[in-house]
């Protein structure tokens, strides 16, 4: 129980989920003093029937007791009955509940938090580990509080009818106790194991089966089958462990059970024999012992319980106790529309400590402009729009905006206008027009068409049998790369943003399309801001001004022109692709 105590103030977030539905853990409360209340009369109805109806042969005093015993069960039979029912619907809806709290929290955690767990984990503790936990407090009173009623009520019966006798049954009580310590803590770590295999498992399993292409490609599947079914056999172990754990704790108890008892009955049995007492009353009293014992089980059980019980409740705790990305800082301001500079200033910025990926950036954009970053692959281009999309924090410097330093902005405003074609283009697997109004979900027909058509996705959108409704399949999959990316454009172009971020958006069409597409995007009345990561130089040699990222910093900017003229590290880029020539080959002949 010390581990119990210790642990309470971690537990302090329960309180709101068991008081949130408080009126239900009282009615539960009542159900059960009542039913409990039905259980404990009926061995004294027994006693009375031995002791006078069949004493004094009073048929009229035995069927008035058969009566009331009667009652009796009904009462603990329907009491028992409503209060099951009360414990589901206040398990379920703090199921829902805590499912929705879960979901809020995990989508505040930072993006470093999901890079290191996997999908199949989040499933587990949101299907399973969740469930159990609203269980637990759901079923509080069914599981807590029962366990001690059914050991007050025959405890204080038998206080009532005999007290030595009292006396004696008590010593019993910590014999199970002790039993339950030694058993509990090994069924308790027993439990934990076994989740967090089965997560492992699941999220393992997820993962193969999400990427099965490979698994056929490299013709790995045997292997996927061995590897999952040793891990099989590693729960297949667990479960066996757990089997033999619950059998010698079961059989304890049995033995020390069958013992005490024995004892019990030779006890009030030479009471008798000495005058001492009434068969009726050994029979109360034998009844009563039952349930004592019954109870003191359920005590000792309830230590094992709780402990096993709070195995999920810890693995939610895990999660909701991560530290969420602090989304607004008090008195954040309204970005207003983004049509101000935007200006990175000495960033310095890097995933993981001591390996920087930006050293000291800075670079200013025009709005209303198409500007290009280039460089090198793993350069850190994807990250500057990251930073930009405030999915990480600078670790020195600022990005700020009309002169605005973003930290000091609302979020959710400035990823409004926002527009992103990321590097991997992820679909839903949902019909193409759902995964394009998912930028927009108010926008109508004909903005979805006007965004495909700009993204050149019109034509094949239509070509597909089901045009618009056309299901693309699990991320896209019934698409080619180069369809996903334009449906990615347009799902970006939905929203008009007023800054467009493209992470290699084009890199999977021709240099046809792709030039084609940015032409079209260009932004011609200052509507947007344009910035495009490309590694064809080619399809941005039109950018208002190119940044060349080299070392963690801006290496070289200007126009094309201009950066062929300082015969530097772009001039390398461009004769690498293109040979030696001024211009490139033109579109038609790539
Ligand atoms: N989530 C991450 N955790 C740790 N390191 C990362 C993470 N993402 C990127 N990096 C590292 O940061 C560096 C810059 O990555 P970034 O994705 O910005 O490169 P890039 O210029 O976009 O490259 P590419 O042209 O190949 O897309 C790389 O060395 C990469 O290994
Ligand atoms: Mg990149």
């Amino acid at each position: 129980m010390n581990e119990l105590r210790s642990h309470l103030s971690r537990y302090a977030p329960l309180r709101r989920y068991f008081l949130r539905y408080l009126d239900l853990q009282l009615a539960m409360l009542v159900c059960s003093l009542l039913s409990g209340f039905g259980g404990v009369l009926s061995p004294y109805i027994t006693k009375l029937t031995f002791d006078y109806a069949y004493a004094n042969r009073d048929l009229h005093l035995l069927i008035a007791l058969a009566v009331a015993g009667l009652l009796m069960m009904v009462f603990s039979t329907v009491g028992g009955a409503v209060q099951q029912y009360l414990q589901l619907h206040a398990s379920q809806r703090l199921t829902y509940a805590m499912r929705a709290d879960f979901l809020r929290h995990l989508y505040r955690l930072p993006l470093s938090y999901f890079q290191s767990r996997t999908t199949g984990e989040h499933l587990y503790r949101l299907g399973s580990d969740i469930p159990g936990a609203a269980g637990f407090i759901g079923g509080f009173v069914g599981a807590v509080i029962n366990p001690f009623l059914s050991a007050l009520y025959p405890l204080a019966a038998v206080l009532w009818m005999d007290w030595r006798f009292a006396l004696v049954a008590m010593t019993v009580v910590p014999v199970f106790v002790l039993q339950s310590r030694y058993f509990g803590r090994r069924q308790r770590d027993l439990a934990r194991e076994t989740a967090a295999e089965q997560q492992r498992i699941a999220s393992e399993a997820t993962n193969r089966i999400a990427q099965v292409k490979l698994v056929k490609a490299f013709g790995r599947e045997r292997r996927e089958i061995r590897e999952y079914l040793s891990n099989q056999i590693k729960l297949i172990r667990l479960s066996f462990r757990s089997y033999w754990l619950n059998l010698q704790s079961g059989t304890t108890s049995n033995l020390v059970n069958a013992v005490v008892q024995g004892g019990v009955g030779l006890y009030l049995g030479c009471r008798v024999i000495r005058g001492d007492m009434t068969v009726g009353t050994l029979i109360a009293l034998s009844m009563y012992f039952v349930q004592l014992i019954g109870a003191a089980r359920g005590l000792a059980n309830l230590y094992q319980g709780i402990l096993s019980q709070l195995v999920p409740v810890d693995r939610m705790l895990d999660v909701l106790e991560m530290e969420g990305e602090v989304q607004d800082r008090p008195g954040a301001r309204h970005p207003g529309s983004l049509d101000g500079v935007i200006a990175l200033q000495e960033i310095q910025f890097g995933y993981l400590p001591d390996r920087p990926v930006l050293n000291g950036l800075s670079l200013t954009i025009l709005p209303g402009t198409m500007v290009a970053i280039v460089g090198a692959s793993g350069g850190g281009k994807t990250t500057i729009l990251n930073l930009l999309l405030r999915l990480y924090e600078p670790d020195r410097g600022t990005v700020s905006v009309g002169g605005w330093d973003v930290r000091d902005l609302k979020l959710a405003p400035l990823r409004q206008q926002i527009g992103v074609v990321l590097q991997e283009t992820h679909l839903f697997s949902d019909t193409v027009r759902a995964n394009i109004i998912y930028g927009d979900p108010e926008a109508t027909d004909e903005e979805v068409i006007a965004s495909a058509k700009l993204a050149d996705a019109h034509e094949f959108i239509t070509a597909l049998p089901l045009g618009y409704d056309s299901v693309v399949g699990e991320d896209g999959c019934h698409l080619s790369m180069g369809q996903r990316q334009r449906i990615g454009i347009a799902r970006a172009l939905i929203k008009r943003p007023r800054l467009l971020l493209l992470d290699e958006a084009t890199a999977s069409l021709g240099s046809t399309a792709e030039v084609r597409i940015l032409d079209a995007l260009r932004p011609k009345n200052g509507e947007r801001t344009l910035i495009v990561v490309t590694h064809r130089l080619s399809a941005i040699r039109d950018a208002d001004r190119i940044f060349v990222l080299d070392d963690g910093r801006i290496a070289e900017q200007g126009s094309h022109h201009e950066l062929l003229a300082l015969d530097g590290l772009y001039r390398r880029l461009w004769d690498q692709q293109f040979g030696s020539q001024e211009v490139a080959p033109s579109v038609g002949d790539s």
